[in-house]
């Protein structure tokens, strides 16, 4: 049974912050940011959007083309949970008004879950292929001001639908993957800001790509060369550079690796170097720059992906492009929503990071925004209350 992604949509909020006004402000070089971890611009949440609205933003253009009807799963991969136990997948499945005939769970494994997501969801798309799942993963970055994981912020959210009919891209079942015990990144309930010991944690995360690789190579007998184009989880684009430059080396390549890594990886990572990280949702937002963006037709073509999360948990696979997929795409309304964006100034950037909103749970109203089609409107008697945008 072939199963996989036959949408994929992605939303990143209306307002950002262009890094060279950032170096500035932290007396940096903006070559630092440019070329050494290779971000621009990153995307800035105001108060009023979280990754509720973003989920719902990014599967509304989905829902939108083909219906609710057969949509039995919504799976929300996040980082940034908003309730201990109702999935922020259940307000999406409201503001989208999917069938009450539909389970709907959040899983969390740092970036890594949107990929555990995509996979149960194609498992269970498989076991019953007359339905669909939806497949949300959304996150907002956030890092202490003036950290040196500042600059790789950012925030975002990609909605797959999973069918077993893929228009995009139809996934393997073969996949190796590592897990370890580490403490490179994590977020305590009582804190906002993520604690990261971020070289250790590139390290943990080559370390992760090469075991996940060195299996699945293995299992399969594929090298990279089988691959037209390889995808990375990327909380900052040099990191996805880093992690194939690896994969060539333990692959025996000595030559020429920037130009194959350049050729190999570069067109997936447009988008992230204008949004910044977006956690569980980089690697398909790399996806969806990849097909949007690819010069040549990947019809037919092997990708690889490999995913990381923090903590840790890699794991390396792939899929074929389904031919005619440039039919299925939302090019042009990416473009167009990274094109349009409100660029703030370091003080308002700050203002929004250091705005405390009342954590009592009582009544509370949001400011108006520019959002995408959902805001949350206020809080009421603990409950979070979203709108839609008219
Ligand atoms: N011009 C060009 N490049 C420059 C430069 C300049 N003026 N100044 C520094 N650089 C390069 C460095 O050589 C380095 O490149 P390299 O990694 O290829 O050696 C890169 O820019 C980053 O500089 P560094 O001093 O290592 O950065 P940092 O200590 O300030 O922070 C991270 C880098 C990744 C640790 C930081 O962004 C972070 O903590 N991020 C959050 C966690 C994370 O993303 N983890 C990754 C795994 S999920």
């Amino acid at each position: 049974m072939t199963t996989g992604i036959d949408r994929i949509s992605f939303y990143t909020s209306r307002y950002c912050l262009d890094l060279k006004d950032l170096a500035a402000a932290r007396g940096v070089d903006w070559n630092k940011y440019s070329i050494g971890i290779g971000q621009e611009i990153m995307g800035i949440p105001p108060p009023d959007e979280d990754i509720v609205t973003m989920a719902a933003s990014a599967a509304k253009p989905i829902i939108d083309e083909v219906g609710v009807e057969g949509i039995d799963l919504v799976l929300f991969a996040t980082e940034s949970s908003i309730d201990q136990s109702k999935s922020a997948g259940l307000f999406v499945h409201g503001l989208l008004g999917l069938p009450s005939r539909c389970r709907v769970v959040e899983l969390k494994q740092a970036c890594y879950s949107g990929t555990i997501a995509l996979r149960m969801a194609a498992m269970m798309v498989a076991a019953s292929p007359t339905s669909k799942a939806l497949v949300l993963c959304s996150d907002i970055a956030r890092y202490d001001l003036g950290s040196p994981g500042e600059p790789t912020q950012g925030c975002g959210a990609v909605a797959m639908l999973v069918t077993a009919k893929p228009s995009l891209l139809t996934l393997d079942p073969e996949y190796g993957a590592h897990t370890e015990d580490v403490m490179d990144f994590w977020r305590p309930n009582y804190s906002e800001e993520a604690f990261v010991d971020g070289k250790y944690s590139t390290r943990i995360y080559l370390n992760s790509a090469a075991e996940s690789w060195r299996q699945y190579a293995e299992l399969t007998g594929r090298s990279l060369s089988d691959f037209a184009r390889c995808c990375y989880h990327i909380p900052f684009t040099n990191m996805a550079a880093k992690a194939h430059d690896r994969l060539l080396k333990e692959s025996g390549i000595r030559e020429d690796r920037k130009e194959i890594t350049a050729a190999q990886v570069g067109e997936s990572l447009g988008y992230n170097r204008m949004t910044g990280n977006s956690y569980s949702a980089s690697l398909y937002e790399g996806l969806a720059c990849l097909l949007d963006t690819a010069t040549e037709s990947l019809d037919n073509k092997r990708i690889g992906f490999f995913s990381y999360g923090s903590g840790s948990v890699g794991e390396f696979f792939s899929g074929v492009v389904t031919p005619g997929y440039r039919d299925h795409l939302y090019t042009d309304r990416h473009q167009t929503l990274l094109e349009s964006r409100t660029a703030v100034t370091v003080q308002q950037y700050e203002d929004i990071f250091n705005l405390s909103v009342p954590s009592d749970g009582w009544d509370y109203s949001f400011t108006e925004y520019q959002t995408g089609d959902f805001r949350l409107a206020g809080m009421q008697a603990h409950k979070r209350m979203y709108e839609a945008v008219s």
